[in-house]
């Protein structure tokens, strides 16, 4: 039986972080209206369906609506008459022109939740924003809103991984909440308060800090990957071989063993904007210098991408023109149908754009990639995409394509050649059954 809370929460934004954090508030007893703009979203989710893949999402979704505790909705007024807390759970990509993040959905939910506001509020952002605009949006609200200075602001960036989502909010390794307002923390502290009993640290900080601790744990996990692949770049200089390196390094625990995984590279919606934006912000702020190096993380990472598709056109003489490829992996990281950033989805098109018949396969992100890359070929089962390939590229580390048996695939392949672009295979065995195994940073 889950206990009744009194404050009703309304969430603003229903993505991958809006429509999980909704449906976990719920979870822990709150009632929660979950606001977006987007009509068949809504519908959706109102309907119990996930609009995208998120593993145990759905459940979650269905059991709260069923419990009358989760509602969604278009309508800003209707939260605003609802809720005393609101959570900011809108995107933040980066700009089409530049690396800065775009804060349009930020400020469109700010400009039309602030005139609406003629009670006392709590508004808490989750979304990832360069550090200032909770201080910013904190002015706004006081200068748009009915009920003025009584509306509180405080950040509270959200860790979640894809693919994770569920667990990530309901157990997340800390809570970190900025703000200077004694009500803010006393709201967030009793929305937290079954995970705080559970020990989990609940960290208070300014605004600034609140806002740059998301960044900057993105920072560290990208440059901790892009230092790995770094060493496989010297890896392949001298034919030694990075797993073995990043075992070996992984034993000290002052370095440890996660986000050293070396091969294709970070993708996705969150890691390359949000250095990127990063730096964008560095450098309005002026201190460029102190996060230049996050370049060479971003330099690094785009270098895989490149590393792939050379030694996939070294295995097949030269040339993509005219030769038939097989790619396994459409989404940025296995169990999601994700493919923002996706270093899979780079490496095929660019394949493809060398001339190469490239035909792709994901068990999730199928749908999503034939809409974004309509250029390319797509297949509905593994076997399917790497028909007839003359190579084969592995680029989504899904449990479907680690398990792949090479003698299956070698019936239908026209040559057994395979680039494991996640070192997701056992090298050994797919040699012994007659492939050309390459990998990134092995020899
Ligand atoms: C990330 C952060 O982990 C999360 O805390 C933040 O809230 C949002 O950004 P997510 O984008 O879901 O989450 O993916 P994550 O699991 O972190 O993976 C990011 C990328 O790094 C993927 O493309 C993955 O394939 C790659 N990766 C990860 C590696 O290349 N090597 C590794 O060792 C780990």
């Amino acid at each position: 039986m889950v206990e009744k809370q009194h404050l009703r929460i309304a969430v603003l934004g229903t993505g991958y972080l809006g429509a999980t954090h909704a449906a976990c508030m719920a979870e822990l007893g709150f009632e929660v209206l979950g606001v977006d703009v987007d009509q068949s979203k809504i519908d959706s989710l109102s309907s119990g369906r996930v609009p995208f893949y998120e593993p145990g999402l759905e459940d979650v979704l269905t059991r709260n609506l069923a419990a009358g505790r989760l509602r969604f909705t278009t309508d800003y007024a209707q939260a605003a008459a609802f809720a005393d807390v609101y959570f900011i759970c809108v995107g933040t990509p980066q700009q089409a022109t530049s690396n800065a993040a775009d804060l349009r959905y930020v400020d469109a939910a700010v400009e039309t939740l602030a005139p609406l506001l003629t009670r006392p509020s709590v508004v808490i952002g989750k979304s990832t924003v360069p550090v200032g605009t909770a201080a910013r949006i904190t002015a706004q609200f006081h200068a748009l809103s009915p009920a003025g200075e009584a509306v509180e602001v405080g950040w509270s960036p959200e860790f979640l991984r894809e693919s994770h989502g569920v667990e990530d909010t309901l157990n997340p390794n800390r809570i970190v909440v900025g703000t200077d307002s004694p009500r803010v923390e006393q709201v967030m502290r009793e929305i937290s308060a079954s995970q705080i009993a559970r020990g989990i640290p609940f960290l208070v900080t300014d605004l600034q800090t609140a806002e740059l601790v998301k960044v900057a744990a993105n920072a560290f996990l990208a440059t901790k990957i892009s230092f790995i692949n770094a060493m496989a770049e010297v890896c392949e200089a001298v034919g030694a071989d990075v797993i073995q390196l990043a075992e070996a390094l992984s034993h000290d625990d002052r370095i440890g063993g996660k986000f050293l995984g070396p091969g294709l590279g970070f993708g996705g919606g969150c890691l390359p904007k949000d250095i990127r934006a990063f730096m964008a912000r560095a450098d309005e702020l002026g201190v460029e210098p102190a996060l230049s190096f996050l370049r060479e993380v971003d330099a690094i990472n785009q270098r895989r991408r490149a590393r792939t598709i050379d030694i996939a056109r070294g295995l097949i003489g030269g040339s993509f023109a005219g030769r038939t490829v097989g790619v396994l992996g459409a989404a940025f990281k296995p169990n999601s149908d994700d493919i923002r950033d996706s270093p899979a989805l780079d490496v095929a098109a660019t394949i493809g754009s060398l001339g190469a018949r490239v035909t792709v396969y994901d068990p999730e992100a199928l749908e999503n990639a034939k809409r974004a890359y309509p250029q390319l070929n797509f297949a509905h089962t593994m076997v399917e995409a790497v028909r007839d390939a003359e190579v084969v590229l592995l680029l989504t580390e899904w449990a479907e394509f680690r398990s792949a048996d090479p003698d299956e695939l070698g019936k239908v392949v026209a040559e057994k050649r395979i680039v494991d672009g996640r070192n997701a295979l056992d090298p050994d065995h797919w040699r012994a059954h007659g492939w050309t195994y390459r990998a990134l940073g092995r020899p």
